[in-house]
């Protein structure tokens, strides 16, 4: 790809990047959120017109007008955005569009087609039912289905636009066994990702981008991760375990929970959470931590006793729990946290309206000043605060949900997963904002799967493994070993 250029109302997505990709690699694209990563490869598959530039592939000019076109030619991508029917099943998900019809007749054969996904699953060593409806599975094998289903196209080039953002470290090693095996049978692929650590694990070259233009390519085997870092935002980021608290011992109880129990999973969980604390949950994914939660905002049936400042609350569904200053930041944002359809102002004072309406109308300016002050703190890069909030990155997306529940001013907030797809100068930016809301007295629940997050954001670390609490650590003795053996404490109860 070369001088390729992009443009939508008020954003300059992509100024003359060229790209370049060799058979058999896998190449990583890199950039901050709004770089323009996920732009240059719906350019390339024909879901988004350039402007201008060219695309050589297999050096013939290659101007797809559609995916379809993209994928007859070989180039496949897997998008950060799910893009999958919840209520048709696996195997029709896998072959939607060239079902399996028997000989003489117009009627889909499910039973060859169930069949056919039965061993392409197997093949790619997926543990994944073929007849189960899709929208029933966790986001993280919704996301394998999708890497299925592209595999079993037979392409020249796959594209992977953040693949790993919802996968379970094991999904993830299945994933990288898949991506070498087709490497090594020359498939080249392109590995978008904001895990800079992956990037080292598995491919072979870097392109970096920044804000739309394109900083450099180098071998992956000569580069650090701070010189990544660096070419990617221009500087240095450090980031550095908590190796004490600051609050004290003695600080308020803002939450108590005693033996909360909900669905199948979740076992009599019980914790305190105090005043200016941040309260990291730890376990394997699955060990119930998001379904606690959700329990507990209201989300979902459950049993137990929730207190806020000591005082008893009843929790019947999320508007109670909003009602008492509970804010829940989804780990699934798509879903539950944003109207995809509304302005960036629209997501941002949803939550708020009650607070801010005086009367009968709703004073804008109020509502325009607060969405802008946030979104100027939260560093979430958008042409207008009119902009529509399916049209941001992917990123940039998240931090308006963050803002959402900043402006509603909740004194407990429930972080889940809050810096998955977010990069790493975004990251380093929320993770000030989260100590800083702990400082001014907020408290603070962290679920997060990456343990050095756990591990330098937290005051105290709970850990839970099959639906129970297995233990609360202290920072000051917390390891990644501690963590790691209460994340697989099979059974034995522990409850304060
Ligand atoms: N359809 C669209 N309409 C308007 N602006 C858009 C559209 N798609 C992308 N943009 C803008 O183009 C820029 C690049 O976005 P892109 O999605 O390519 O970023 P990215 O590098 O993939 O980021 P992330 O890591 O957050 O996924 C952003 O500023 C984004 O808001
Ligand atoms: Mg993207």
């Amino acid at each position: 790809m070369k001088g390729i250029e992009k443009r939508f109302s008020g954003v300059h997505a992509l100024k003359g990047v060229q790209f370049e990709l060799c058979e058999g690699e896998i190449h990583a694209l890199v950039g901050e959120n709004g770089a323009g990563k996920s732009t240059l490869m719906k350019v390339l598959t024909g879901i988004c017109p350039k402007d201008s530039g060219e695309i050589l592939y297999s050096g013939k000019h290659f101007n797809p007008k559609g995916p379809k076109e993209a994928l007859d030619a070989g180039i496949g991508i897997i998008h950060q955005e799910l893009q999958m029917m919840d209520h048709l099943t696996v195997a029709q998900n896998l072959f939607i569009g060239r079902e399996s019809t028997k000989h003489s007749s117009f009627f889909l054969d499910e039973k060859a087609q169930n069949r056919r996904a039965a061993e392409l699953l197997k093949r790619l060593n997926m543990n994944i039912d073929p007849e189960e409806k899709l929208g029933r599975l966790t986001v993280g094998k919704q996301q394998m289905v999708e890497i299925a289903k592209a595999v079993s196209h037979n392409l020249n080039v796959l594209i992977l636009d953040e693949p790993s953002a919802a996968l379970t470290e094991k999904e993830i090693d299945d994933l990288f066994s898949i991506m070498r095996d087709l490497a090594s049978k020359g498939v080249a692929m392109i590995y978008i990702s904001h895990r800079l650590d992956e990037i080292g694990m598995i491919t072979d070259r870097v392109t970096v981008l920044r804000d739309g233009e394109y900083v450099g390519s180098r071998n992956t085997s000569e580069l650090s991760k701070n010189e990544i870092i660096n070419m990617m935002v221009g500087r240095v980021i450090y980031e550095q375990p908590k190796s004490h608290s600051d609050v004290p011992p003695d600080a308020p109880v803002a939450l108590k929970v005693t033996n909360l129990r909900a669905g199948q999973l979740v076992k009599n969980v019980s914790f305190e959470l105090h005043k200016g604390e941040i309260l990291g949950f730890a376990g394997l994914i699955g060990a119930g931590r998001t379904e606690t939660m959700r329990a507990l905002y209201g989300a979902d049936k459950s049993d137990g006793i929730v207190e806020i400042n000591g005082q008893r609350i009843l929790i019947n569904d999320p508007m109670d729990a909003v009602k008492h200053g509970i804010g829940y930041l989804s780990e699934d944002r798509k879903r539950y946290g944003l109207a995809l359809n509304l302005s960036v102002t629209d997501n941002s004072v949803m939550a708020s309206y009650e607070n801010i309406s005086k009367g009968f109308f709703l004073p804008l300016k109020e509502i325009e000043s607060l969405t802008s002050e946030y979104v100027k703190k939260l560093k979430v890069k958008t042409p207008s605060l009119n902009q529509l909030v399916k049209n941001l990155s992917g990123g940039n997306q998240q931090k308006v949900v963050i803002a959402k529940w900043l402006i509603r001013d909740s004194s407990v907030l429930i972080f889940d997963e809050p810096t998955r797809g977010i990069d790493v100068g975004a990251k380093s930016e929320i993770y000030m904002l989260m100590n800083e809301l702990a400082k001014a007295g907020k408290s603070i629940i962290m679920i997060s799967s990456e343990l050095n997050e756990v591990l330098r954001m937290s005051d105290r670390v709970a850990v839970m493994c099959e639906g129970r609490l297995t233990g609360i650590i202290d920072i000051q003795d917390a390891t990644q070993e501690k963590i790691m053996s209460l994340a697989t404490k099979r059974e034995q109860i522990v409850t304060d």
